[in-house]
């Protein structure tokens, strides 16, 4: 397997060349910290607590957190130091993530669960949320309740990603809700921590708010088809996780709708365990790739994405705000 570091950055098609510069620096300024903050003096804690840290990912919530502090006012020290404290709460849930979906990649290296072992991923991102408390806790009370109720809500979702759909509740109805609760709520806290210390008025930062957690359903939903259409290792993950851990999602929920006798051999390969029938696995992806369900989930992701930049509608026009239209495509345009 080839080890390739994930890329820095998710482009911001729509920001000018002043602002993707601040955005630069300010992403430059949230690496330094985050670096600072998941040090430690016994060095093997540091090096399992800097080790995806170190692999690099999008920092897309960082980005989200610094463009609504744009929006607001400017990216100020506080903006920065919250951007920070998402993106550590986020590493925190990916530590445990890989651990639960039992993932050996990450960010394109090996994750923390396969390079050390269960406990360790477990123990290190509950210190990495303990350190995300604590940069957040200097910026006063109620950011830390926002962040401690984001959380509350994220693992709420991530316990329910890993149950059935209770009977008598619609699957697509179940898993939107898992999404906006897994996913949506941190990115949700990324954009109103943004308009929040970047000084914006309680209206902007409620309008942060509701598209950060669009615009997070967006990115589940793309994350999601990714892991069926991409057949490579360019997301830094491994492909068909979500199959092999028996997770149904989207186009997934879809194609179980159809009524079609062709598809007779899929359905019989998605009531099979594929978590060890690496034939099987291969053989759901290829006719799910081909299956009008995928087409369907794609065009379902564009509209919530559509839904997001509607949002920002009663929003003065401005480049943060052109910025953040163009985001809320980017995320899902990489689905293609
Ligand atoms: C992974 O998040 C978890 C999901 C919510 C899909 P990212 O796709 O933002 O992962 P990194 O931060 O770039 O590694
Ligand atoms: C996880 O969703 C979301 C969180 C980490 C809260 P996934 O399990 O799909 O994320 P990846 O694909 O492993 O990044
Ligand atoms: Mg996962
Ligand atoms: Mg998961
Ligand atoms: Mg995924």
């Amino acid at each position: 397997m080839t080890m390739q570091a994930t890329p820095p950055v998710l482009t911001v098609p729509g920001a000018t060349d002043e602002l993707t510069a601040r955005l630069q620096d300010g992403l430059a300024r949230v690496d330094l910290l985050l670096r600072e903050v998941v040090d430690h003096d016994d060095p093997f804690i540091a090096e399992a607590s800097g080790h995806l840290v170190a692999a690099g990912g999008k920092r897309f919530r960082p980005l989200l957190t610094l463009l609504a502090g744009e929006l607001a006012g400017g990216i100020n020290d506080d903006v920065v130091r919250a951007a920070a404290g998402v993106e550590l709460t986020h590493l925190a849930s990916l530590y445990h993530d890989d651990v639960m979906d039992e993932a050996t990649v990450r960010r394109g290296v090996p994750s923390a669960n396969a390079a050390y072992d269960n406990s360790t991923a477990i123990l290190v991102g509950d210190l990495l949320f303990g350190k995300a408390s604590e940069l957040i806790a200097g910026l006063g009370a109620e950011a830390v309740r926002i962040q401690a109720q984001t959380f509350v809500r994220l693992c709420a979702g991530q316990i329910r990603d890993d149950r059935p759909c209770p009977p008598g509740v619609d699957p697509v109805d179940y898993y939107l809700q898992v999404l906006a609760d897994k996913t949506g709520v941190l990115i949700a806290t990324a954009g109103r921590y943004g308009a929040m210390f970047g000084g914006g008025s309680a209206r902007t930062v409620e309008i942060m708010r509701a598209y950060g957690e669009k615009v997070g359903i967006a990115f589940q939903l793309a994350d999601d088809l990714i892991d069926i259409a991409s057949d490579t290792e360019e997301t830094g993950k491994t492909p068909g996780t979500d199959l092999r851990e028996g997770v149904d999602t989207l186009a997934v929920l879809r194609a179980k709708e159809s009524a079609d006798p062709a598809d007779a051999r899929l359905f019989e390969l998605l009531s099979r365990d594929l978590s060890a029938d690496e034939a099987g696995l291969r053989e759901a992806l290829t006719l799910l790739r081909a299956h009008p369900a995928l087409e369907r989930a794609r065009e379902e992701t564009y509209a919530v994405a559509r839904a997001a930049q509607r949002l920002l509608d009663p929003l003065p026009d401005s480049d943060a705000k052109a910025a953040l239209q163009a985001l809320a495509l980017s995320v899902v345009a990489r689905v293609g």
